[in-house]
């Protein structure tokens, strides 16, 4: 069983990566760790503790991190998870409280533990592991490394049609936290970046009889799904925005899910217009190759990502 950490900001889709990561056989979830992103940091912290519940997971710690992005306030969310960050699922408060470390703390601790081992899924912005690695920088020796959905890099279309950011170019969770990004992006950890060009494609949707299965399960992660998806259809977004940061735990569980590039990423964090943009340096004359070089989500086999969501939720 792979060991991950899941740092996140739920969010409906991270709600669902952490239905994905505590249910999968192949990953053993050591903690869940809370930051501010689509949601202030208190809404994030009970909104994972809410799903766990939901779960009977309450063995699997919560974290509360990092309360604002590392050097500048936190950008108000353009894209709506609705009123409780949840797709309108409405679920109880938590009665769980969270873990009594700060998320900075749980993951210099089980990193140390572990050494090689743990892997951290950042489905948030990066501030909680930014700052983690500031803290400990012996952290970027013992962490087997980092999958995160981040960035846009300009590969198809979805890149920039798509863009989640509050700028023509930019992807949310780099654009909340740039200066976090660049701090983990050049941190020589090994860093796979999912970006918008594979988590919302068009062909990340689901079939028909895959909602309905939701629908008439009698699990009630299936449900609550399926009420994302109504929520999201509601405000006019297609279903994958339901699921984005879930490619993390796919390609966590099965890398083969995901074809992969190698390139040189700067992350920009001064130009108002393109804050937060990942540029990625193609160029065959005069490259950046200062740049880090990190690996970058090319092209995903939707199906058999879709299959393995699908069969998690419904196990
Ligand atoms: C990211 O933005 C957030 O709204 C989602 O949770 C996802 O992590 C995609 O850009
Ligand atoms: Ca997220």
């Amino acid at each position: 069983m792979k060991k991950v950490i899941l740092d996140c900001d739920p969010g409906m889709d991270d709600s669902v990566a952490i239905i994905m990561a505590a249910k999968s056989p192949d990953l053993e979830l050591l903690a869940v760790t809370a930051v501010s992103g689509n949601y202030p940091v208190s809404v994030t912290c009970a909104n994972a503790r809410k799903v766990l519940e939901m779960l009977g997971r309450t063995d699997i710690p919560v974290a509360g991190g990092m309360a604002h992005p590392m050097v500048r306030p936190a950008p108000p969310d353009p894209f709506s998870h609705g009123r409780d960050g949840q797709g309108e699922n409405f679920l109880p408060d938590p009665v769980t409280p969270p873990a009594a470390e700060h998320a900075v703390d749980i993951i210099i601790r089980l990193a140390r533990e572990n050494p090689g081992e743990v892997t951290v899924l950042c489905t948030g912005p990066m501030s909680n592991l930014a700052m983690a690695i500031t803290k400990a920088p012996e952290l970027t020796e013992q962490l087997a490394g980092v999958i995160a959905i981040s960035g846009a890099f300009g590969l198809n279309r979805y890149a920039f049609t798509n863009a989640t950011g509050d700028t023509p170019q930019s992807e949310w969770n780099v654009y909340v936290d740039p200066e976090a990004a660049k701090i983990v992006y050049e941190s020589g950890l090994p860093l796979v970046a999912l970006g918008l060009d594979v988590a919302t494609h068009f062909d990340v949707n689901f079939s028909e009889q895959q909602i309905r299965s939701f629908a008439d399960s009698p699990r009630p992660e299936a449900r609550f799904l399926r009420q994302a998806i109504r929520y999201a259809d509601g405000i006019g977004f297609e279903a994958y925005t339901t699921i984005i940061d879930c490619m993390a735990v796919g390609y966590a569980i099965d890398p083969t899910l995901v074809e992969t590039i190698q390139g040189h990423v700067g992350v920009e964090t001064e130009s108002r217009l393109t804050l937060g943009m990942t540029v990625l340096d193609r160029r065959h004359h005069h490259a950046w190759t200062h740049l880090p070089r990190i690996t970058i989500g090319a092209k995903a086999d939707y199906s058999r990502f879709l299959a393995l969501l699908s069969e998690l939720i419904l196990r």
